[in-house]
């Protein structure tokens, strides 16, 4: 049985998005250049190797990258990750995560950028929480975010099929939202203000001073019926851990808050999920999450049947990905102007 979701990963959806690639910067060249393109797609030589020069590893330290990651806990062969700026010179594709960047932690190489050599923009914060694009305007080749258009789409999580799953959690309470950073200005922070006025919401985290440890947050989120997955900013395709992690995987029934109804059933069924936007009030909403009787609880958990949740929180993982969109990328493609793109 085929999915009622478009799964992002299909191959379908791969050549959806390098079609849409190319047509785009196809016209980008007539427009503003006017000079010829070759086409795209086309892999380096067989059986060579990538090396990806990750120019300053995002957050913290390096893990470990001595032994082949990519090919050892990602079974991508043929792709070598490495955070030593010696190799430069000899680095296919060298990536750039926008929030050291943004910090002054990292700039960007003194050094000529080497003939075929690409570079790659990274962030998996939204446009709200992403600052100075300006400054990087024809600087680069390929973007990876959580946006579906981009050249490496990196998603927070994404269902994968898989038949056996653990039963859904015993609930003791109706609606749970975990919040660390609460802005009374927020969208999210109206919502749940208003929603709050009709039923109880049960707050945990730093916000509510009643922080989680890591290893406390799903066993609370799953003990109840609902989880408010608000995202802090509402933009195209961001859809995140809130989601993927607080809410589905935890077994608790997301209440979403972000990008519209129709861009999560690009991730996600219909029936998986209830949207804010499905009520015209949240008395409404409320009303709805209150009387729900058990078959129709039970009807959100389809979707166990034949998938899990995968998350992605690995940087190797997502970087390892590179090597394997690589041959599908456009090699002639540049970003003029980064900021247009992203705050579209
Ligand atoms: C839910 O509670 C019932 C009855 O107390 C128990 O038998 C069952 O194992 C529990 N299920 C889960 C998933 O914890
Ligand atoms: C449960 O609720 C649904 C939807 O509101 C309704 O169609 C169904 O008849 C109800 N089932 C029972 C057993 O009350």
């Amino acid at each position: 049985m085929e999915a009622d979701f478009h799964h992002p990963s299909s191959p379908l959806q791969g050549l959806d998005s390098t079609l849409a690639t190319i047509f785009a910067v196809i016209l980008w060249n007539l427009n503003l250049h006017g000079y010829q393109f070759e086409v795209p797609g086309i892999a380096l030589g067989h059986g060579k190797s990538l090396t990806i020069l990750i120019w300053h590893w995002p957050f913290h330290h390096p893990p470990n990258l001595s032994t082949d990651v990519c090919a050892d806990l990602y079974r991508m062969k043929g792709c070598q990750l490495t955070v030593d700026h010696r190799l430069f010179s000899q680095a296919d594709v060298v990536v750039f995560h926008h929030r050291e960047l943004q910090l002054g932690k990292a700039r960007l190489p003194k050094e000529k950028r080497p003939p075929g050599q690409k570079w790659v923009w990274v962030t998996l914060e939204s446009p709200t929480n992403t600052k100075g694009l300006a400054r990087w305007h024809q600087t680069f080749n390929w973007v990876m975010t959580y946006r579906r258009d981009s050249d490496i789409f990196m998603p927070y999580g994404e269902l994968v099929p898989n038949s056996a799953n653990p039963d859904i959690p015993n609930k003791t309470g109706l609606v749970s939202w975990v919040i660390s950073n609460y802005h009374h200005r927020q969208r999210r922070a109206e919502v749940y203000r208003d929603l709050s006025r009709h039923l109880r919401v049960d707050m945990y985290g730093k916000a509510s001073h009643k922080p989680l440890c890591p290893d406390c947050l799903l066993p609370t989120t799953s003990r109840y019926k609902f989880y408010l997955a608000f995202e802090n900013s509402i933009h195209q395709d961001y859809i995140t851990e809130k989601l993927w992690r607080n809410a589905l995987l935890a077994g608790s029934v997301p209440v979403v808050l972000g990008p519209p109804r129709a861009a999560y059933e690009m991730f996600i069924p219909a029936d998986s999920f209830i949207h804010v936007e499905d009520f015209s009030s949240m008395k409404e909403l409320a009303g709805f999450l209150k009387t729900m009787n058990s078959s129709r609880y039970q009807a959100f958990f389809e979707w166990r049947k034949r998938y899990g949740v995968k998350l992605y929180t690995d940087w190797r993982e997502r970087f390892c990905t590179i090597c394997t969109r690589y041959p599908h990328l456009n090699q002639e493609q540049i970003y003029l102007d980064l900021e247009s793109w992203f705050s579209a």
